[in-house]
């Protein structure tokens, strides 16, 4: 159960993605599956984020069903029934009444009669939301219940003729943070910043990544938030210019940084941090040069993000300062107009300064609505992420900067007057990394 997000939270969510609905219609949703990892061994269960942000319901093999207007409850849910001697080996079951009296769900029913029940709930609504084309097993369920309808129509039976996807309302409403989600959010920031605090620390010459991805791992177990976010990623060395690298094996260097870059969940929420630290405790003169203009480039990035300005006005902002760094450094030719508009810059820094943070790390909403770029606004949540990476193969400059790559990147809450940042714990400065590191 969560703790941080009450259960009346929940059920404020379902009334207003009930309110957004057509009257006759019904949304089905369904938890995450659970996938075979080898054998009769599962990966660890994660439930699915729209299940989750309209339930707080944890386990698989379940399906919520909201229904406007249905008399005998409206938000319905089938889920596995209590049964001692398999709780036994895998754990508790909430069981259907469990689920009313713990996540104020109106009724709820074992999912092994949802085949004989969600048809009758379904009958009668014109419009069906769920997440079309999201798992192809779902969808051939979905089609399975109305087919059971269909079968009926001679006697009268109504079967619904709209199939929309859910995801345009759901995620919309996502996209706003409430005051706990941003409480949510903030722990885990708290937690995967004293994780990073203690890689630095560890980090030494003779060491290992995975050293280091250790101590992330540990720090977060600590506090009772064993999942990440998603894999971390702890590259020395040129690895630093991998950006999805995770392999995470390589000895570390002396003279070499490590870019790490790692979040961990709480209550299904992600945090997601990046610092670069020298190995050795002492950043080199490239290495220095490099970071500041990413530092730089990262503040004016979090300057940008305030209501008023949109979605892009922080990437454009890091771009100015990341180009204009290049071109000072004698990295790129030519003026900061130009090397952005022929997109110069795209071999140091080829992807986008952020994205929505939320339940998912890459989390869901419109970045453009229309053509226009999305208006900031307060309760959104965003990481600022700019980089500079070189390749140890890029021969367009001179070998000593080859094979630095560095980012730094925090998670923020828009508010009323600019933004908050969430990851503060964790320092970014040289000065406050040197002397962190020679603790
Ligand atoms: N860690 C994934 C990202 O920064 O987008
Ligand atoms: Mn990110
Ligand atoms: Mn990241």
């Amino acid at each position: 159960m969560s703790s941080i997000i009450p259960v009346k939270e929940f059920a404020e969510r379902r009334r207003k993605l009930m309110e957004r609905m057509a009257p006759d219609s019904i949304a089905i949703i369904p938890a995450a599956p659970e996938r075979v990892r080898n054998r009769d061994v599962l990966h660890p269960f994660r439930q699915d984020s729209d299940f989750q942000y309209l339930t707080g319901f944890g386990e698989p093999e379940a399906v919520l069903a909201l229904i406007p207007g249905r008399e005998h409850g409206e938000s319905v849910l089938f889920c596995k029934e209590k049964n001692p001697e398999k709780e036994l080996w895998d754990g508790f079951l909430v069981g259907p009444e469990g689920a009313i009296e713990r996540y104020g769900l109106d009724d709820a029913f074992p999912i092994s009669d949802i085949d004989d029940i969600l048809p009758g709930m379904i009958e009668g609504r014109s419009r069906v939301y769920y997440p079309l084309g999201k798992d192809q097993g779902f969808d051939t369920r979905v089609m399975d219940w109305v087919k059971v309808i269909r079968s009926k129509v001679r006697s009268g039976a109504h079967p619904p003729g709209e199939f929309v996807s859910l995801e345009h309302f759901l995620h919309d409403l996502r996209l706003y943070k409430s005051a706990n989600e941003i409480k949510a959010m903030a722990r885990a920031g708290e937690i995967s910043a004293e994780a990073h605090c203690r890689a630095m620390k560890r980090a030494k010459k003779g060491g290992n990544e995975y050293n280091l991805e250790a101590e992330l791992i540990y720090t977060f177990m600590d506090h009772g938030a064993p999942s990440t976010a998603y894999p971390s990623i702890v590259g020395s060395g040129a690895n630093g210019c991998i950006l999805h690298y995770i392999e995470n094996t390589a000895p570390l260097k002396e003279g070499d940084l490590v870019l790490i870059d790692a979040g961990c969940e709480v209550e299904c929420y992600a945090s997601d941090i990046t610092r670069t630290f020298p190995v050795s405790g002492t950043f080199s003169p490239e290495q220095r040069a490099i970071y500041e203009v990413v530092l730089a480039s990262q503040y004016a990035a979090i300057e940008a993000v305030r209501p008023g300005n949109h979605w892009d006005h922080p990437h454009q902002a890091a771009l100015k300062v990341l180009t204009g760094g290049l071109i000072e450094l004698g990295l790129l030719p030519g003026t900061v107009e130009d090397a952005i508009a022929n997109e110069a810059f795209k071999p140091f820094f080829m992807h986008r300064t952020g994205h929505w943070l939320g339940l998912d790390v890459h989390d869901v909403g419109d970045y453009k609505v229309g053509d226009a770029w999305r208006q900031l606004e307060p309760g959104m949540a965003l990481t600022v992420e700019p980089g500079l990476y070189i390749s140890p193969s890029n021969a367009s400059v001179d070998e000593k900067w080859r094979g630095i790559g560095i980012r730094i990147e925090d998670d923020v809450v828009v508010t009323k007057e600019g933004c908050r940042v969430l990851t503060n714990g964790v320092p970014k400065t040289i000065e406050e990394i040197e002397a962190l590191m020679a603790e």
